[in-house]
């Protein structure tokens, strides 16, 4: 595995996978990798012959009172995990080579970045559109994978390639979980032991979706209800947002109708730690 921190290394090993024939595969991260990560990979390496990863934390997706100055940082693990799972090139530039000057032009995906996290993250998918779209300039993938745990920035993705006409294959890949069901995050290793073990009620709380729309509930209000009372159950759960909207437009749901491709997503914090987890599903 190759590692470079320039955006002119970057191109130069590309150009010459490309030269070669190679289907280039991109994963953007920002570091700090655990098996969602990894399982991303995993898939563009059956995909492409050429798997390029990137690790750095944008600040321009992290609002002034985030947590982008604690966020978890550690290369030498990040680079043995690269390295082990087959990323050819993994490229880690600095804040300085991303944004040498004030950046004037950014990417804003109007809609689907204004619900969910946009409502109380204003100006991250903004962030994330900006460095998504700089990073797929500079790697020139011919595909990019995507978590699914992130489904609104997906979908923001997902707009944002469209709009753009940016050719590149954008691939959802499902969410990575611990063993008793919570999302994998880089940010899971900020929970106290309490908070950790408290945690699990966001996908318990996903399950129980599952099972009222398998009994056939259609009123997206009862389901947000009963979502929002299995949570709060939790001593140390702080609801941020428990919503059920269609996707990937990302409009609001009420009445569900069979056929729905449908989003039901959570933002809960515990302390200081801030979680997302969701379900995508066909109402059937
Ligand atoms: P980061 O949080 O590091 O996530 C990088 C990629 O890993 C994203 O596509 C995310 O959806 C995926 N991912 C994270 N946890 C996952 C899990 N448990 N299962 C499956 N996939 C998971 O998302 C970002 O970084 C940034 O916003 C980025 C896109 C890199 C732009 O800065």
């Amino acid at each position: 595995m190759n590692q470079v921190e320039t955006i002119v290394d970057l191109r130069s090993f590309v150009r010459q996978a490309r030269r070669a024939g190679k289907r280039i595969g991109f994963v953007p991260t920002m570091g700090y990798l655990h098996d969602g990560h990894l399982k991303l990979v995993e898939a563009a390496r059956q995909q492409c012959d050429f798997v390029v990863m990137s690790i750095f934390v944008n600040p321009l997706q992290f609002g002034p009172n985030e947590d982008f100055n604690r966020y978890p940082r550690d290369i030498e693990r990040d680079r043995k995990h690269a390295e082990a799972v087959g990323v050819d090139l993994l490229f880690t530039p600095s804040v300085e080579e991303m944004y040498p000057h004030e950046v004037l032009t950014t990417v804003s995906v109007a809609h689907v970045s204004q619900p969910l996290c946009g409502r109380t993250r204003p100006g991250h998918f903004d962030g994330v559109a900006t460095v998504v779209s700089k990073l797929f300039q500079i790697v020139q993938p011919d595909a990019a994978f995507f978590g699914q745990k992130d489904a609104q920035q997906l979908a923001v993705i997902q707009q944002l390639v469209k709009d753009l006409s940016i050719p590149v294959d954008i691939v959802p890949c499902p969410t990575v979980r611990e063993p008793d069901g919570l999302a994998m995050s880089s940010r899971n290793v900020y929970l106290t032991e309490e908070e950790r073990s408290q945690a699990t009620v966001l996908y318990r709380s996903l399950q129980q979706a599952e099972q009222l729309l398998a009994a056939g509930e259609r009123q997206a209000a009862v389901i947000q209800d009963q979502l929002t009372r299995t949570i709060a159950a939790e001593s140390l759960a702080q609801i941020e947002y428990v919503e059920v909207m269609h996707y990937p437009h990302l409009k609001e749901a009420t009445e569900l109708v069979v056929g729905d491709q449908i989003l039901i997503a959570l933002a809960v914090r515990f302390g200081r730690t801030r979680l997302i987890d969701n379900l995508i599903t066909t109402v059937k």
